[in-house]
């Protein structure tokens, strides 16, 4: 493929599109920071924010700027930044060509379609959202479920100081910290339902498991472990087309995902392997979305503690 003029051409597209993308985002972004900083509320809050300056961002988010944002999702040059957040907000937009809706909230609204259907007997008191970014696809599940406490972490103060505006902006409740999914500070079996929305995929092997056996700690007898990801294909072709991200825009450890067994890494993590799952989305194709395939580029992997 690699030799092939025309996959070059798409594929030199593909790049200079996603730099301009941060190009265009940042400028808006810049034009608008004094009114996102002079933006914060004096009314009494609804959630919180817990920001912790001595956590360390783990290497695969230093390393490389994931997805060429520049600064990645952490870098901040002030102690109240929220910059990195607000261009993640809106990158998501263009990068998905609205496809994950006017507030980016599809991802979000397709995870709680899929534990509702799945585990429609559970009523979540305490949720846990991991890898939160601005809480874009936290905040559903907090109106779906609006008398549970919903916590959402990420290693990422720029994207949680965001985060924490938007959804105070927005009216809804959520308590947001900085915090790393391998290893948080919440007591043990202190969750019904941990979830995360396309964040396994921006860890590492190493981390990878440590999440797993986090979730395991953090629930309660009879909890729920649910993350969206995306799928790598079912075929060479779409193996190498899903995999365009991890060679060229900074996405290292996606394409490791390939062939990983989830079911087994969950009974590993000490899940009962015959309560774990990973399941393809079916569903409408989004036709805004760039697919390489018929199928859904959704999976869920899900287990029961
Ligand atoms: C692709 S973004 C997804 C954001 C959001 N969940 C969404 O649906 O758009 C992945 C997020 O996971 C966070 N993240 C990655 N590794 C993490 C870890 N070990 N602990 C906490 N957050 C992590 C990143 O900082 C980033 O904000």
């Amino acid at each position: 493929m690699e030799c092939e003029p025309f996959y070059q051409f798409w594929s030199a597209l593909q790049r200079c599109s996603q730099e301009r993308m941060w190009d265009a985002t940042i400028d808006a972004v810049e034009r608008d920071l004094d009114r996102l900083n002079a933006n914060r509320r004096s009314r009494k809050l609804l959630g919180s924010l817990s920001l912790d300056a001595s956590l360390e961002i783990p290497d695969y988010h230093r390393v490389v700027d994931i997805h060429l944002q520049p600064g990645g999702y952490h870098t901040e040059f002030m102690n109240t930044d929220l910059a990195a957040g607000a261009i993640y907000d809106l990158g998501l937009d263009v990068y998905s060509n609205g496809a994950m809706g006017c507030r980016n909230e599809f991802l979000g609204e397709l995870l709680i379609e899929h534990f509702l259907k799945s585990f429609p007997k559970k009523n979540p008191k305490i949720i846990l959202d991991m890898g939160c970014a601005i809480g874009n696809s936290t905040l559903p599940w907090a109106r779906r479920f609006p008398t549970a406490r919903v916590e959402a972490i990420d290693v990422a103060a720029p994207q949680l100081r965001y985060g924490h505006q938007r959804a105070e902006s927005l009216g809804v409740s959520v308590q947001f910290s900085q915090q790393n999914a391998e290893r948080t500070n919440f007591p043990s079996a202190s969750f019904d339902l941990v979830v995360s929305h396309i964040m396994l995929h921006e860890t590492s092997a190493r981390a990878l498991p440590k999440i797993f056996t986090e979730c395991r700690r953090l629930l309660k007898p009879g909890g729920v472990m649910l993350h969206l990801e995306i799928a790598r294909g079912n075929s060479v072709f779409e193996n190498f087309m899903t995999n365009w991200e991890s060679w060229n825009n900074n996405e290292t450890f996606g394409h490791h995902l390939t062939h990983i067994d989830y079911v087994a890494l969950a009974a590993r993590a000490g899940f009962a392997i015959e309560s774990a799952r990973c399941e393809r989305h079916v569903g409408e194709r989004d036709p805004q979305q760039q697919l390489y395939s018929a199928e859904s580029p959704w999976q869920f992997i899900s287990a029961v503690a």
